[in-house]
């Protein structure tokens, strides 16, 4: 291989999009050799079936095309939110074939990246921390990366040892929020006062903005809102909607004013 490969995320759907729009497709053309009922019942069947293969093969062809090319712009844009200097140590949960880990690399010439995972298969095509160290090779940046096989449920990593975390489009996979909430305080717990978290996801936006200022995270915003994000979101109906949640741990701990003395 000589071209870093990010693989394509859920595999599986995209798999059930194509075979069911191209079911569709087919079903359509038995129509040329009269395999179908006469008007109205005719009529019906077609539009219907234009329907699934339309919406099923362009939800496939958005997913496709997201994983190979979207996602690389999106990391850029990401990244550039966390006005990394280039000295820093980054963590990346869920880091998959490495999309993030490599693009935080390469703008920390004096830095370190760490990328944990469990390697789920459903969750991205080919996912191995092998994948992952590849691409890093490929891209230039292997000796500042490392990666290691852990949950992140559960980080083996001391408190505030990390400058700034990143996670692109993992912790949906925790499908219980309260292990979500768990993923979010151990990515509170690793990070240094003054360091910030950036969270993209599919879904989960409102509860991630709110697990974060539960934690006393602050400047949290909401970041990569538009029109592109608005068009996927209601094609898909909200599930693959990109942005991020973005946040800073403060330096001091928060100081709560109680109003009753
Ligand atoms: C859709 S992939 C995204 C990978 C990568 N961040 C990217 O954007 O290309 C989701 C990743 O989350 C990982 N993952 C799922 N559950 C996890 C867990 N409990 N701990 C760590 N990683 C997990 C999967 O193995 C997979 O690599």
């Amino acid at each position: 291989m000589t071209r870093p490969d990010y693989g394509i995320d859920a595999p599986g759907l995209v798999r059930t999009f194509f075979l069911v729009g191209s079911g569709a497709l087919l079903l359509l053309l038995l129509a040329a050799f009269g395999f179908w009922p006469g008007r109205p019942w005719g009529v019906l069947l077609a539009g219907l079936l234009v329907l699934v293969a339309t919406y099923m093969l362009g939800m496939g062809g958005f997913m496709v095309y997201y994983s190979r090319v979207t996602k690389l712009r999106d990391r850029e844009r990401l990244i550039e939110h966390l006005s990394l200097s280039g000295r820093e140590r980054v963590l990346d949960v869920g880091c998959g074939r490495g999309l993030m880990v490599v693009g935080a690399a390469k703008r920390l010439p004096d830095g370190k990246v760490v990328g944990i995972d469990i390697w789920q298969a459903e969750d991205q095509s080919a996912n191995s921390p092998d994948a992952a160290l590849t691409n890093a090779r490929l891209e230039g940046v292997a000796e500042r990366v490392e990666v290691q096989t852990v949950d992140m449920r559960q980080l083996p990593f001391p408190d505030q040892s990390f400058d700034a975390v990143v996670s692109h489009w993992a912790i949906h996979n925790l499908y219980n929020a309260n292990e979500r909430a768990t993923a979010l305080t151990e990515m509170h717990r690793v990070l240094k006062p003054g360091g910030r978290v950036i969270l993209a996801d599919i879904e989960h936006h409102a509860e991630y903005a709110a697990g974060f200022a539960g934690l006393g995270f602050t400047d949290i915003q909401h970041v990569g809102a538009s029109l592109k994000t608005a068009f996927s979101s209601a094609v898909s109906f909200g599930s693959f909607c990109p942005t991020a949640v973005l946040a800073r741990k403060p330096v001091a701990p928060q100081l709560t004013i109680n109003r009753n003395g």
